[in-house]
C-alpha cells in the first residue's frame, strides 16, 4: 500500500509580486507536504506532488499590461521571473511553478469544455452588456461607474453603491462612463456560452460532493460544507438551485479562445483550476512520468489548499467541471481565513502589509515567518492577525528560548570532555524522559496531518519545557565539577542531545533549513519521522555546536513594516557560534563583577596611531575633570571621525598599560566573534553621561 498525493495552492494573479497571504498559504501548504514526505513510518511510502502556477489571463490583467507599455505575455512573464527567489527564499518547495498560459493548459482546458460540451452542459445565450465604443471592448461590471440610481451619489461601481450599500445592475447608473475611457457606454448584447449548474445532474452530484449526505465522514471543513449548503438550498432551506455560470468573454481578452467560437474566450476563472493539472502534466511530462495514469487512478488523492473568498469557485465549479468532464475530482479543499496585519485587513491599494520580499531583503531569517505562522494556524477558517510583539515573543521565547537553546546547553560538554562522543546509558524506558518524548510520536503526526499545527506546535514546546527542566535538573554545569560524577555528565548531555534530535524532526516540516544544520551538527544521515525511536548509538559522534538560530529584534520590525534601513547584522547566518570558539568562562560571583569598574566614557578625540596599524589613540572623558589616554585595537572597524564625540564604556580601574607609543589608561569594550565577522564597540543609550557607573 502507498499513498499519492498531488497537493497545489491556489494559483495568485500575476499582476503582482506576492504578498504575505499568499506566503501564509504556501507555507501551510508546504509544511504539510513536507510531513507527508517525511511520514513513512506507519509503513505506508508517500508519492507527493506539489504544484502551482501563476494565474494569467483575465480583463485586469490586460488591462494593466497595457498601461504599463507591454503586452499581457511581457507583463506576466516578469512578474513570473521574480516568483522562484521569493519562494526558495522561504524554503517553499513546489515541484513545478508553471502560467496558465501554457501549452499544456491550453489543451486540457479546450479538452474540459469540449466534454462538457459533449455532456450538453454548455448553452449558448445573448446578453446585454455595457460596451465602451472608444475602446470597443465589452465593459466588465466593476470597469463601469457614475451615479447610484437611488441616492445619487457619484462615482460609484456598477453594481453598489458604498454610500448607500444599495445592490442594482449596471445598466441602472445614472451617467455612466467607462472607468477605461471616460466615453459614456453603450448597451450591446453578445452571444455568451454557460456552464448549466442548475441542471439536475449537476445539483445532485454537487449536493453529495460538498455535504456527504451518502458517506460516513464529512469531506468538507464544517464552516466550508455550511457555505456550500447555503448556496445549494438557499439560506432558509428553499431549493433555490444554482445559477448557470457565464463562462465566456468576449475579443479583445487574454485568455484562451473557445473551440469554434472566434473572437470568444474562457473567462479566467474556467482556465484557472485548470492551470492545477496543466502544471503537474508539464512537470510529469518532463520527469518521465505518466499524468493520464496518475491523474485518473481512483487512489491518487487531490488537495487544494485555497482562502476562503475562493470556496465557491473551487467547491461548485471545479468539481462539476471535472466530474462532467469525466475525470476524477478533488478529494477535498482546505480552506484557510486572511492574514490582518496588526488587526487591519491587508489592503493592496493602501500598500499597507508585509512584503514578503522585503522581509527577506532585510535578513530576516524565513525560519522565524514559517515558525510563527505554523504556530497559529489550524483546520478552521479562521483569520490570522500578524502583530510584531506577538511575532517577536513566540519566535525569541519559544522556538530560540526552549528549543534552539537546548543544543547548547549540552553540546559544549560533549565535544570538550568527551570528544564529542555520546552515551545515552540504558535506552530508556516508555515511562522516562526520553521515552515520553518519543512516544508524543504519533499525536504529533495527527496532527500535523490533520493541519492542527498550532496544536502540534503546542505539543513540541511542551516537550521542550521538559527536556530545559531535566537541564535544570540534573544541571550539567554543577557535575562538570566533580569528576566522580563525569558518568553522569555524560548521560545527562548525551540524553539533552538525543531529546534536541527527537524535538527536530518533530519541528522539521516547519524548520527545514534549521533541521539540516542539526542533521551536520548531530552527524546524522536523516531525520525522517521513524528515526524518532532510533536513539543515537553508543559511541555515536557529534560536531561542534555550529550557530543555528538568532532572535529577532523589535529593529527588525520596524524596518520591515517602515522604510527605515535594517539594522546590520554581525553575524552571517552560518557563521559558527561564538561559543565554540570561546566557551563560557568559569562562572563568578558578583562580588567579582564588582571589582571592575565600569565607567560611561565620552571620545573626546580620536587619531590613527603611527607605527600600529591596528591601534586608534582615544581621548576619553570620564567625567574625572581631566581626560584619559586609551589605545584600542579597533582601527579595523572604525575611522577616528565615526567615533569621536560618541559614548562608550571604559574598564576604568584596569591598571595602566606602558606601551610603545604611551601609556593606556583604561580598555574600552567592544564585542567580537569568529574571525571576520566584525568587531562592534559598546554604545550606552541616550542620557547617559561620562563617569556614571555601568553594573
Ligand atoms: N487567481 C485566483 C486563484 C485561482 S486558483 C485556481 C486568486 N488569486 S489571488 O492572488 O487573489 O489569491 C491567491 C490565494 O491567496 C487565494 O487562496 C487567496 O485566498 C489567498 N489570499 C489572498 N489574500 C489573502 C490574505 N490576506 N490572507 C490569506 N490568504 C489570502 O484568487
Ligand atoms: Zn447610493
Amino acid at each position: 500500500m502507498s499513498r499519492k498525493l498531488f497537493v497545489t495552492t491556489a494559483l495568485p494573479y500575476a499582476n503582482a509580486p506576492f504578498h504575505i497571504g499568499h506566503i501564509m498559504e504556501y507555507i501551510q501548504a508546504d509544511i504539510w507536504v513536507r510531513f507527508q514526505r517525511m511520514r513513512e513510518d506507519d509503513g505506508i511510502p508517500r508519492e507527493v506532488h506539489f504544484v502551482c502556477a501563476d494565474d494569467v489571463h483575465g480583463a485586469p490583467i490586460m488591462i494593466a499590461a497595457e498601461k504599463a507599455g507591454k503586452t499581457p505575455q511581457e507583463f506576466v512573464a516578469e512578474i513570473a521571473a521574480t516568483r522562484q527567489g521569493t519562494l526558495n527564499g522561504f524554503h517553499i518547495a513546489f515541484d513545478n511553478w508553471d502560467s496558465t498560459d501554457s501549452e499544456d493548459n491550453h489543451i486540457l482546458s479546450r479538452d474540459i469544455y469540449l466534454r462538457l460540451k459533449g455532456e450538453g452542459l454548455i448553452e449558448e445565450r445573448t446578453v446585454e452588456q455595457f460596451f465602451d465604443p472608444v475602446k470597443n471592448m465589452f465593459l466588465p461590471d466593476r470597469y463601469v461607474k457614475g451615479e447610484c440610481p437611488r441616492c445619487g451619489a457619484k462615482d460609484q461601481n456598477g453594481d453598489s453603491c458604498e454610500s448607500c450599500s444599495s445592490v442594482y445592475a449596471p445598466t441602472e447608473l445614472k451617467s455612466p462612463h467607462s472607468v477605461l475611457t471616460g466615453a459614456p457606454p453603450v448597451i450591446r448584447s453578445s452571444e455568451h456560452f454557460f456552464f448549466r449548474l442548475s441542471d439536475p445532474r449537476c445539483v445532485a452530484f454537487l449536493r453529495e460532493w460538498t455535504l456527504s449526505e451518502n458517506s460516513a465522514a464529512p469531506r468538507l471543513q464544517p464552516e466550508v460544507a455550511n457555505k456550500a449548503r447555503e448556496w445549494l438550498t438557499g439560506k432558509e432551506g428553499e431549493e433555490t438551485g444554482l445559477s448557470d455560470w457565464d463562462i465566456s468573454r468576449d475579443a479583445p481578452y487574454f485568455g484562451i479562445e473557445i473551440p469554434d467560437a472566434p473572437g470568444k474566450y474562457f473567462y479566467v476563472w474556467l482556465d484557472a483550476p485548470v492551470g492545477y493539472l496543466a502544471s503537474l502534466r508539464s512537470y510529469f511530462r518532463k520527469t518521465g512520468r505518466d499524468f493520464e495514469a496518475f491523474i485518473s487512478d481512483p487512489g491518487t488523492e487531490q488537495y487544494h489548499f485555497i482562502g476562503k473568498d475562493i470556496i465557491y469557485f473551487h467547491t461548485l465549479f471545479w468539481p462539476a467541471m471535472l466530474h462532467f468532464s469525466g475525470r476524477k475530482v478533488p478529494d477535498n479543499v482546505f480552506v484557510h481565513g486572511f492574514v490582518t496585519v496588526s488587526g487591519e485587513k491587508m489592503s493592496k491599494s493602501r500598500g499597507t502589509g508585509i512584503s514578503p520580499r522585503r522581509y527577506l531583503d532585510i535578513g530576516m531569517d524565513p525560519e522565524w515567518l514559517r515558525y510563527y505562522i505554523a504556530a497559529k494556524l489550524n483546520a478552521h477558517v479562521e483569520d490570522m492577525d500578524f502583530a510584531a510583539e506577538d511575532f517577536i515573543a513566540r519566535v525569541n521565547a519559544d522556538l530560540v528560548g526552549k528549543y534552539v537553546n537546548i543544543a547548547s546547553r549540552a553540546a559544549g560538554f560533549i565535544i570538550k570532555r568527551f570528544s564529542g562522543t555520546v552515551d545515552i546509558g540504558s535506552p530508556g524506558e516508555p515511562d522516562s524522559f526520553l521515552g515520553q518524548l518519543r512516544g508524543v510520536s504519533d499525536s504529533i503526526a495527527a496532527a500535523y496531518e490533520a493541519r492542527e499545527y498550532s496544536r502540534a506546535l503546542r505539543e513540541i514546546m511542551h516537550c521542550a519545557d521538559k527536556v530545559n527542566a531535566y537541564a535544570d535538573m540534573h544541571k550539567p554545569w554543577i557535575l562538570v565539577k566533580d569528576p566522580a560524577r563525569t558518568p553522569l555528565l555524560l548521560e545527562v548531555c548525551s540524553s539533552i542531545l538525543e531529546a534536541f534530535r527527537i524535538l527536530t524532526i518533530y519541528l522539521k516540516p516547519v524548520l527545514p533549513a534549521l533541521a539540516e544544520k542539526v542533521a551536520i551538527f548531530l552527524n546524522v544521515p536523516s531525520l525522517q519521522w521513524k528515526d524518532v525511536q532510533t536513539p543515537l548509538p553508543k559511541g555515536h559522534i557529534i560536531h561542534p555546536y555550529t550557530h543555528l538560530l538568532q532572535r529577532v529584534s523589535s529593529a527588525q520590525f520596524d524596518a520591515l513594516l517602515s522604510d527605515a534601513s535594517p539594522p546590520t547584522n554581525p553575524l552571517p547566518p552560518d557563521a559558527p557560534s561564538p561559543f565554540d570558539e570561546e566557551p563560557l568562562s568559569p562562572e563568578i560571583t558578583i562580588d567579582d563583577f564588582s571589582r571592575v569598574d565600569l565607567r560611561i566614557a565620552k571620545i573626546v578625540d580620536c587619531s590613527l596611531v603611527d607605527g600600529a596599524d591596528r591601534l586608534l589613540r582615544l581621548s576619553v572623558d570620564v567625567g574625572e575633570g581631566r581626560l584619559r589616554q586609551v589605545f584600542a585595537g579597533i582601527r579595523s572597524a572604525y575611522q577616528p571621525e565615526q567615533l569621536i564625540g560618541q559614548m562608550t564604556v571604559l574598564v576604568a580601574n584596569l591598571a595602566p598599560r606602558k606601551m610603545k607609543f604611551g601609556i593606556s589608561e583604561g580598555m574600552v569594550l567592544a564585542a567580537s566573534g569568529s574571525a571576520g565577522t566584525g568587531i562592534y564597540i559598546l554604545q550606552p543609550w541616550a542620557g547617559a553621561a561620562p563617569g556614571m557607573r555601568v553594573r
